[in-house]
């Protein structure tokens, strides 16, 4: 194999960041990809995106308007999905049944049984399945993981505080809002969505969770119109929620968001440690993309740009290779190499299936401890003993 032949499935919103780290990539010297497809129902959509592959690209992608054609082209190792969540299931099987290598925008699935539908499949046949979960491979994720574990700036972390509270109702005029109302078409609202790049990094600093408590409301529930599958349907994902998540090693979280919530906002992500703090310097359910300070109980503060400079410098040559090839710094160009590397060698991702499925179940133990108003060990909820809340979209999709 020369180089990997990737298509991308879908070119809305999220497809351009994926284009724009592979560009970074190929900017940097990576000969190792080419984008052969694009597909999307919405031909324009796939032509933009054309355009922009046009700037680093010589051959060009072919475009397809229906995913069955491109599956039969026989252009491709493997396809990028860039799918509203509902589709990610339905076209993904499709894909790993036809022998294709798939890289899955975040979540994985609209619930934990659909998911692991999905990693049987996979595994069944040897292919790579990955997870597109950019944000903890930039530069600050990964460096806030070193002081922490490694340089141990501020020694044990005891609690978290991270709040988003905002007054921001999405827009259901917008197609891409539409379905991410619907808990049928999303498998849930934030906590699902952004909420997955938090989990995941949750996941990564902290390890294994013991068990969780959340409850959720809606103080949002307008009727939305025009809304894929359904026409028209109510607004039923969360809004706000307030929760309370334990980790194994006795570390608790404490995670509160809400969108609807005017007259004040916050944006606060603080991590809370034995020597000391550190603070999350961005939006704070992508933790640290944009970096963390850190303050000393003497009050010394040592910013996120000489943590991160530090970082670098401890790292071998091997080791910035595997974390930073083509000394690319972008999350999605990342996961691209990654996937290519993966799909090119018979290597497993950093986030497989089974990661997803992880990511998924911290996710999915929020709904269900708002569901029965209780406390949820995350072990019964990744096992699918507790499924109150997915049940209604695994009956719906069958
Ligand atoms: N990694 C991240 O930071 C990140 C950020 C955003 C989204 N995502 C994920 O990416 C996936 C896709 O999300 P997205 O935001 O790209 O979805 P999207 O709604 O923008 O696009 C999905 C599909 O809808 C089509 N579409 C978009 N606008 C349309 C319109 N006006 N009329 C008809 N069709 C239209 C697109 O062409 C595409 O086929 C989801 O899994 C999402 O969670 C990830």
């Amino acid at each position: 194999m020369d180089k990997v032949r990737i298509g991308i499935i879908r070119c809305g919103g999220i497809s351009s960041n994926h284009i724009y780290g592979v560009k970074k990539l190929v900017e940097n010297g990576c000969k190792e990809i080419e984008i052969t497809a694009l597909c999307d129902q919405n031909k324009e959509n796939a032509e933009d995106k054309k355009n922009l592959i046009k700037q680093f690209q010589k051959n060009q992608p072919i475009i397809f308007t229906e995913y069955e054609k491109v599956i039969s082209k026989k252009i491709c190792d493997g396809f990028v999905l860039c799918l509203p969540h509902f589709l990610h299931h339905t076209i993904g099987i499709e894909l790993l049944k036809n022998n294709y290598h798939i890289m899955i925008e975040k979540p994985l699935a609209l619930t934990l049984k659909i998911g692991k539908k999905l990693v049987k499949e996979a595994k069944k046949r040897n292919l790579v399945l990955s997870i597109a979960e950019n944000v903890r491979r930039y530069l600050g994720p990964r460096a806030i993981k070193w002081a922490i574990e490694n340089r141990r700036y501020v020694g044990v972390i005891r609690f978290a505080h991270v709040n988003l509270v905002i007054d921001s109702p999405f827009d259901y005029t917008q197609y891409t809002m539409k379905w991410r109302g619907v808990k049928l078409l999303s498998g849930g609202g934030m906590i699902m969505d952004s909420g997955h790049h938090f989990s995941d990094m949750l996941l990564y600093l902290f390890g294994d969770v013991e068990d969780v408590f959340c409850e959720i409301r809606k103080y949002d529930e307008r009727i939305i119109e025009e809304v894929p599958i359904l026409k028209k349907a109510k607004a039923d994902v969360e809004d706000t929620w307030v929760s309370l998540i334990k980790f194994k090693n006795g570390i608790f979280v404490n995670w509160v968001y809400s969108r609807s919530a005017p007259g004040f906002n916050l944006n606060f992500g603080l991590y809370s440690g034995q020597f000391g703090a550190i603070k999350d310097k961005g939006f704070v359910f992508h933790p640290f993309q944009n970096g963390g300070d850190i303050i000393l109980k003497d009050g010394k503060i040592i910013k996120s740009e000489e943590i991160e400079k530090e970082f670098l410098n401890s790292l071998s040559k091997e080791e910035k290779e595997k974390l930073f090839p083509y000394n690319c710094y972008d999350g999605f160009g990342l996961e691209w190499i990654e996937f290519a590397r993966c799909i090119k060698n018979g290597l497993k991702p950093e986030i497989d299936g089974e990661g997803g499925l992880k990511i998924m179940a911290l996710c999915e133990s929020c709904y269900e401890s708002d569901c029965i108003k209780l406390p949820v060990k995350f072990k019964d909820v990744y096992s699918g003993k507790i499924e109150n809340y997915q049940k209604e979209i695994n009956n719906f999709w069958k």
